[in-house]
């Protein structure tokens, strides 16, 4: 069994140090996708307070064949939208700008797609490869403006961490 939750509430710079070295550990060696992005969301879980949804949308195939859209990926949270255009919603944004999407309020979001009404702020930060955005990770939280700067410069380090691991 993997221990790895905090013991004590800790200040942000030390939580994203602690979370990298749990996320590199858990995903070191390992060349499965799958498992280590659904390790990765039961971390996110684990070690970030006050979520209700925290995981993965890859870049893949659209059904009819057309472009490239987000497809739901391991995540911890409840059932949630399979599949998001580039450039719709707030993991849409993301997507199609390759940059990191603060959202303090996601009803004052245009087009934010609600999977769970709980939802009242959102961080989704784009995972890159070779410069090109292969998947995001989108983390909701039920209180308004949960995410500050130090969370997105965090969670950008994971994603930089998870580059050539998912
Ligand atoms: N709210 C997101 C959709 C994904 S769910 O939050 C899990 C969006 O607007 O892209």
């Amino acid at each position: 069994m993997y221990d790895f939750k905090p013991e004590t509430p800790l200040a942000p710079e030390e939580l994203y140090r602690e979370l990298l070295a749990a996320a590199g550990a858990l995903t070191d060696g390992e060349p499965d996708a799958v498992a280590n992005m659904a390790n990765v969301a039961a971390l996110l879980w684990e070690f970030l307070p006050d979520l209700n949804w925290a995981g993965f949308y890859r870049v893949a195939p659209a059904k009819s064949g057309g472009a490239d859209e987000l497809v739901l990926g391991p995540f911890v949270g409840r059932p949630a939208c399979i599949r998001i255009p580039f450039g719709k919603g707030v993991c849409g944004a993301a997507a199609e700008s390759r940059a990191t999407q603060l959202v303090t309020d996601v009803h004052a979001f245009p087009g934010h797609i609600a999977c769970d009404a709980a939802s009242a702020s959102e961080l989704v930060v784009p995972v890159l490869r070779d410069g090109a955005v292969i998947a995001v990770i989108d983390l909701d939280s039920p209180t308004p403006a949960r995410f500050t700067e130090a969370d997105a410069k965090g969670i950008e380090a994971l994603a930089a961490l998870l580059s050539e691991r998912i």
